[in-house]
């Protein structure tokens, strides 16, 4: 068995893991259960060495130290260097990468999506995965681009999470109640004249509603300013029948721009 286990082999049972979610070893060495008697296999587990429990974080509100972190931000790069540094979000200890935003911060524009998934992860970027692609093509479509230096033609994107949840799972809701004070922050500080949520989590994180098919395409108020709820891009490589409200929804936005120019 052993010589089957090629350096190859192992590398991709290892990333297999990761992807699945795992995100921590139970102990240093590895123990071989099919040696050991059942009294034994007690034994030796209980012996096995553990890593000192990190001191409890019980008395750490999560939300309140995010809060006044956020609040400490003076510009992008800090609040970046902020998020980065917040050790009470789980998921960071599970992710490759911290992905905070791409695009243009001073674009008319900002895009506010779930989390990264497994390319966003890899990257360090946000929607570079096919969700991702569409999305391009679907501004582009309305003459918006990430890539654009020119604030009137581009866009930028962010996430509700900088870490990918394992597995992509939906975000739970202390997750979301956590990192909500730093996408507060995160768009009090790109100060956009429009707001796109793209998909539930956006809208449960920042309206405290849900049910997208319903709510998409009605323009709302996020921080007192005009926001769109659409669905999500990833839901559109599923549902082509709903690429149909999306493209009313991306020139309702065109119209909104365009008015308010
Ligand atoms: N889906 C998202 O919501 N965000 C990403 O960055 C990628 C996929």
């Amino acid at each position: 068995m052993d010589s089957l286990m090629t350096p190859e082999c192992a590398r991709a049972l290892l990333e297999w893991q990761v992807e699945l979610g795992v995100d921590e070893a139970m102990a240093d060495a590895p123990v071989d259960r099919y040696a050991l008697g059942a009294a034994a296999g007690r034994q030796t587990v209980a012996a096995v060495p553990h890593a000192a429990p990190a001191p409890s974080d019980d008395a750490v509100d999560p939300v309140a130290a995010a809060t006044a972190a956020a609040a400490q931000a003076a510009d992008l790069p800090a609040l970046a260097t902020a998020m980065a540094a917040y050790p009470h979000c789980e998921l960071r200890r599970g992710a490759r990468r911290f992905v905070f935003a791409d695009g243009n911060p001073a674009a008319r524009v900002m895009i506010v999506g779930e989390a990264p998934g497994n390319e966003e992860d890899r990257e360090g970027r946000p929607f570079v995965g096919p969700a991702g692609q569409l999305l391009d093509r679907m501004f582009a479509a309305i003459g918006l681009s990430r890539t654009s230096s020119n604030p009137a033609t581009a866009v930028y994107i962010t996430n509700v999470l900088p870490w990918r949840p394992p597995s992509n799972r939906t975000p739970e809701q202390a997750e979301i109640a956590m990192m909500l004070p730093f996408l507060r922050r995160h768009i009090t500080l790109a100060a956009p004249e429009v707001i796109v949520m793209m998909g539930n989590t956006p809208c449960q994180a920042l309206l405290g509603r849900a049910g997208i098919t319903r709510i998409r395409g009605e323009w709302t108020q996020v921080l007192g300013l005009p926001a769109l709820p659409m669905v999500h891009p990833a839901y559109l490589l599923r549902q082509q029948m709903a690429k149909r409200e999306a493209w009313a929804d991306l020139l309702s936005l065109r119209a909104r721009l365009e008015a308010a120019r």
